[in-house]
Parts: C-alpha cells; sequence; structure tokens
C-alpha cells in the first residue's frame, strides 16, 4: 500500500515517533559529518510548488540530495496541470519517474487526487488546510528544547489565525494527546470538522478567543502571519482583527517561565509578534527551521519503500 503524508491521520501515533526517533539519529549523523544514509540513491523526487517558500523548497531539495537522490522542481504555471491537463492523468505519469511527490498548493483536494489516481507516496509541503510537515518539525523542536518531557505532557498554546498551521496543530494534538489551547479572533476560527474530531480523542484541545487564557502556563508558545499566501487581499480587516493577538513580552510572561517561542516562519515582526520575542533565548525559530531538514529526510525514507 502506498503512503502519504497529506495529515496527521496518515501515520499512526507510533509511525509518527518512529519518524522522530529516525529525524533525531540523522540530525546527530549530519552533525558528526556522516552522510552514509543512502535511501534515495539514484532516485528522483518531485516538488511542485503552487505558492512561494524558501524553507520548504531549500528543506526538502537538501534533504533529498543528502539521501542520495535528486529534487525536480516544478514552479507554478511549469506543468501541464496549469494548462489543463487532468491531475489524474498527471498522477499516472509522474508515478512513472518518481519516488515520491512534494507538493504545495491551495487546495487540499489535488493532494487527495493525486494520491488516490497516482501509486508513489504524496507529501504535504503546505495547503490552504494543513502544514503537516512544519508541525511535526515544530513538536520534535519542542521535544528538544524540553528533554526527557513526555509528549503528552507538552502545553501548546496557539494565538492568532485559526489557518493552516493551526489546523495541523489540532490533527496533531488529537493524535499525540497533548494540551492545546488556541486563541483565534472571532471569525478566524480553525476548521470546526477539525477541533471536534480532536476534541473527541483529546479533550485538552481547547479554543478560545483571549490570548493570555491560551498562553497562560504553555510550554510552547505560537504564531503565524496574519494574511497567508492567497489572503494578501484580507490584510486590511485582518489587522483590525489581530490587533490584540500580538505575541510581545507580557503574553510571553503570562506562559510557564521556561516557554519556547514558535513560528513556522516567514514572520512579520512587529505585527503577530515583536522584535523581542523573535530574537529572545525562548525563541526556537530557527531551530524550527533547521528541523524541517531532519524531520523531512526521516520522513521520505518512511514513505518512500526501499528499490
Ligand atoms: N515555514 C515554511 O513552510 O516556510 P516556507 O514558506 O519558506 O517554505
Ligand atoms: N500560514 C502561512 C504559513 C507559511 C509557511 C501561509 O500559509 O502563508
Amino acid at each position: 500500500m502506498t503512503r502519504h503524508f497529506l495529515t496527521f491521520e496518515d501515520l499512526s501515533r507510533e509511525e509518527l515517533l518512529l519518524v522522530f526517533k529516525r529525524a533525531a539519529f540523522l540530525k546527530a549523523e549530519r552533525a558528526a559529518g556522516r552522510y552514509l544514509h543512502r535511501h534515495l540513491e539514484g532516485r528522483a523526487v518531485g516538488m511542485i510548488f503552487n505558492k512561494h517558500s524558501t524553507r520548504t523548497r531549500v528543506s526538502f531539495e537538501c534533504g533529498i540530495n543528502e539521501l542520495g537522490g535528486r529534487a525536480v522542481v516544478l514552479s507554478e504555471g511549469q506543468t501541464q496541470m496549469s494548462r489543463g491537463e487532468p491531475v489524474s492523468h498527471t498522477a499516472r505519469v509522474l508515478s512513472r519517474y518518481l519516488a515520491a511527490l512534494v507538493i504545495r498548493t491551495y487546495s487540499q483536494d489535488l493532494l487527495v487526487e493525486l494520491a488516490s489516481r497516482g501509486s508513489i507516496p504524496i507529501v504535504n509541503a503546505l495547503t490552504d488546510e494543513g502544514h503537516p510537515c512544519q508541525v511535526m518539525t515544530d513538536i520534535f523542536t519542542a521535544l528538544e528544547r524540553f528533554p526527557g518531557l513526555p509528549l503528552e505532557s507538552l502545553k501548546v498554546a496557539w494565538v492568532g489565525d485559526g489557518h493552516n498551521m493551526a489546523n495541523s496543530w489540532i490533527e496533531a494534538a488529537g493524535c499525540f494527546g497533548f494540551a492545546l489551547k488556541l486563541a483565534c479572533p472571532e471569525g478566524f476560527e480553525p476548521d470546526p470538522r477539525g477541533l471536534a474530531k480532536a476534541r473527541t480523542r483529546n479533550p485538552a484541545v481547547v479554543l478560545t478567543h483571549d490570548p493570555a487564557e491560551a498562553v497562560r502556563g504553555a510550554l510552547a508558545v505560537n504564531t503565524d502571519v496574519w494574511a497567508s499566501m492567497g489572503q494578501e487581499a484580507e490584510l486590511d480587516r485582518r489587522e483590525k482583527a489581530f490587533r490584540s493577538f500580538i505575541v510581545d513580552s507580557a503574553l510571553m510572561a503570562q506562559a510557564d517561565p521556561r516557554a519556547i517561542f514558535m513560528h513556522c516562519l516567514p514572520a512579520h515582526p512587529g505585527e503577530e509578534v515583536t522584535e523581542e520575542v523573535l530574537e529572545s533565548p525562548a525563541s526556537a525559530i530557527f531551530d524550527e527551521a533547521e528541523n524541517r531538514l531532519h524531520v523531512q529526510k526521516a520522513l521520505l525514507e518512511f514513505l518512500i519503500p526501499p528499490l
């Protein structure tokens, strides 16, 4: 059976934990200068980007190279799909060349269709519905910052937009059982179906409209931009709605004294988070960025069967 990573539900909890373990190993090996793990030797992984990217594109491309493979990067407008070639044809054609396909786009439905019509693993590199590779990495990063902490004991706060990142945090909390408190402005709440589903597995997933309430006692405080890719035209409306959802030092002071600050990046310093918090010792932003590489290498090893 072909395995995919479109949402957290595609892998079991045990499998996700295996990916974390392998990522830690690959990180240590790389730090020691050992690039011996060549699972993708001689193989190609496709990457389709219908939105901008710095971290996702570079971390996947470097990771594929480090695993001995080759990345074939296709940007918006460069495939026949953008000229109307059926997705079902594209999925079957690409499956004849590639070991896997990493895709960043708007609609989650496109990923679902590629997965159902092709025969290679499809990896969600961000859609309007989720960013599971980022949230996997963020959990890995938080556990690195709190060595020995059981995953179920993590307390995560989400402050801001209930968009793709928030949806993936909700899925992850449903899967792993850690406490997640989200504070979103009214009208910007996450997908209610995802929230309800996660809450059936984990009642410690809670939605509020009060940032201080969400952050109180948290070990990891997360935020994201006010207008995600594709929402730029809404920025004025969003600036008004999100004004009281800025992560600043006063808000961080409500969290556990050991709390870290997390942001998937790119950030807008002075908007959703202050420069002071971004540059504070609590900030884990560059570790998150680095860890994309290690976690995604482990994920590709897991998803792509050996030759
Ligand atoms: N965090 C993240 O996905 O960054 P990019 O948009 O630069 O890929
Ligand atoms: N929510 C942001 C995340 C960017 C990595 C966006 O979708 O633009």
